[in-house]
């Protein structure tokens, strides 16, 4: 398995745009798919955020995306974020995400930011465990969240 800026892999930005409709399009109702797929097209970048990447398998397949953006929570200041992080149920348990979450905070190193933020509803002990720290909890579009720091 090996994780690409999807800059390198834009036939995978169709896979990426709905797998993130279908997770989060409810935190997000105004949005319609076309209007994601832009969205997605516009993480196309290489040093630059918004990124998004993909983890691929042995025969160059897509097996997970995660992104890094600048800002995710409507209102907060803080940024940049880590986000849209995507492992399809059959390719779960098996160390992806975790690899994902590491070229983000790769990147955002790289890019010279010392703190990168996440929020999530239901996997925050597996930011736990690597290495994020809880912050705040609270309500945010009808779902109750946890928000997260991590010092890079
Ligand atoms: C959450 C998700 C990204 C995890 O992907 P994954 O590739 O299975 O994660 P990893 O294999 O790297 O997991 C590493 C460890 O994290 C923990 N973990 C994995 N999924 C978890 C979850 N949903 N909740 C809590 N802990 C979890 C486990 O301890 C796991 O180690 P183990 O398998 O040795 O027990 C995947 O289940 C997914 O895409 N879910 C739907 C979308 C989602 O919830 N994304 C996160 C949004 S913040």
């Amino acid at each position: 398995m090996r994780i690409v800026p999807l800059v390198e892999r834009p036939d995978l930005a169709e896979q990426v745009s709905v797998w993130g409709f279908d997770e989060w399009g409810h935190l997000n109702p105004q949005e319609t798919l076309d209007q994601r797929r832009a969205r997605i097209r516009g993480k196309m970048n290489l040093d630059r955020v918004p990124i998004a990447f993909v983890a691929l398998d042995d025969d160059d397949g897509i097996v997970g995306t995660a992104s890094l953006i600048f800002d995710d929570l409507e209102g907060d200041p803080r940024n940049p974020w880590l986000a849209s992080v995507y492992v399809p149920v059959e390719r779960r348990r098996r160390g992806i995400a975790s690899a994902l979450v590491g070229a983000v905070e790769e990147a955002a190193r790289r890019i010279g930011y010392e703190r990168l933020y996440l929020f999530t509803t239901s996997a925050a002990s597996l930011y736990e465990a690597l290495g994020w720290r809880a912050l705040e909890e609270r309500d945010y579009r009808g779902e109750h969240i946890q928000v997260m720091e991590k010092s890079l």
